[in-house]
């Protein structure tokens, strides 16, 4: 039986929620919750009047999942203190794509990317850990150099590289993600083996060599392709480029079904929130199925090899294993079985 829809009430009270819990955040409020506390060393502690927080954690009791009430005594509920990765999500839809869910109607209008924050998106990503589907999926093809397309804050890149030795360039036109990728890489000692540079994926060629180029066998795209996704000639297009400066290279794309497009049937609301912040930002809602993916490849000349589906709460995500078009000349490149 489908549970029945919010209502407009039960909305301004997620919206209410939400707004209080990002003010907890910004002023820690909720890191002093990491175990339990009375209204009167919440008030005193970050200067809020006692009725007012009172009022304000037993609301947050009351209509959502985020706090335990025992006595007069609040803490976070433990799935929100022991795992972090809801901060993350958190940070991407209030504070990266946050004016934008403000104003929907003329953030769409603009198609505005610049309306992203993007030292917030940087921010949200620290809260990531990688998927070991995908770690695992690079390692098998076993590439001599790695080429990460928007590579945001380089963890993955760094992961592999520690874990093989390959050598790794990461991409990403964002100020804020390159200095984090930077920082990412010298953590892990690993800045003689990775490059990070700032440019576009529509112009690699300017930033990378024709020698830097050929020593590249694998490109990962992770959450890349869904910034095409404006039309399937958009994506074409791109594939087409990576085809022509790495012909036969692998291409592993890390991307979600879109839901809010088509007719399939209902996802669920993080799989909506992440198709509206899509379209808002202009990037448009990815492909809702594998077919439609595949159709794409082909269309470009490249070839979807396999197919990994994963889930985060609703979200439909994918590891897609690609083979650019062309021929590739180096032979160093040892690929494994991938078909399916
Ligand atoms: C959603 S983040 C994903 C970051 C990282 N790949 C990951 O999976 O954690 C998308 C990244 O793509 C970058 N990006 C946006 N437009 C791009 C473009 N035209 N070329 C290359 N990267 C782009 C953004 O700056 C951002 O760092």
């Amino acid at each position: 039986v489908r549970a029945r829809p919010p209502n407009v009430i039960d909305l301004l009270g997620g919206y209410a929620a939400t707004n209080l819990i990002r003010e907890m955040l910004a002023r820690r409020v909720v890191d002093s919750l990491h175990e339990w506390r009375t209204v009167a060393e919440i008030s005193r502690l970050h200067r809020i009047d006692h009725d007012g927080a009172l009022v304000l954690l037993n609301f947050l009791y009351c209509c959502s999942d985020f706090l335990q009430r025992r006595g007069e005594r609040f803490r976070l509920a433990p799935r929100y203190s022991e795992h972090h990765a809801w901060r993350g999500v958190f940070e991407k839809f209030t504070g990266a794509y946050g004016q934008m869910i403000a104003k929907p109607l003329s953030a769409h209008r603009s198609g505005a990317d610049a309306g992203i924050d993007r030292s917030a998106l940087a921010r949200a990503y620290s809260w990531d850990s990688e998927s070991p589907v995908v770690i695992k999926t690079i390692e098998d093809l076993r590439p001599d150099g790695v080429l990460d397309i928007g590579c945001g804050r380089a963890t993955l890149l760094a992961e592999i590289c520690a874990r093989i030795p390959a050598e790794g360039w990461g991409i990403d036109p964002s100020g804020a993600m390159c200095r984090a990728a930077r920082g990412s890489v010298a953590s892990a000692g690993l800045q003689s083996r990775i490059v990070i540079r700032r440019g576009s994926a529509l112009t690699i060629n300017q930033v990378l060599s024709l020698q830097e180029r050929r020593r590249i066998s694998l490109i990962y795209a992770g959450s890349l392709m869904n910034e095409f996704a404006r039309s399937d000639a958009t994506l074409v297009a791109l594939l087409d480029r990576l085809s022509r400066w790495f012909p036969g290279c692998w291409l592993i794309v890390v991307d979600y079904l879109g839901a809010l497009t088509g007719r399939r049937k209902r996802a669920g609301n993080y799989t909506y929130l992440n198709d509206i912040v899509q379209v808002l930002s202009g990037q448009g809602v990815p492909p809702a199925s594998h077919e439609k993916w595949s159709s794409i490849y082909r269309a470009a000349g490249a070839q979807l090899s396999d197919i990994i589906e994963g889930r985060t709460l609703d979200l439909r995500w994918f590891v897609h294993v690609v083979r650019l078009r062309g021929y590739r000349h180096s032979a160093k490149l040892r690929s494994t079985s991938t078909g399916k």
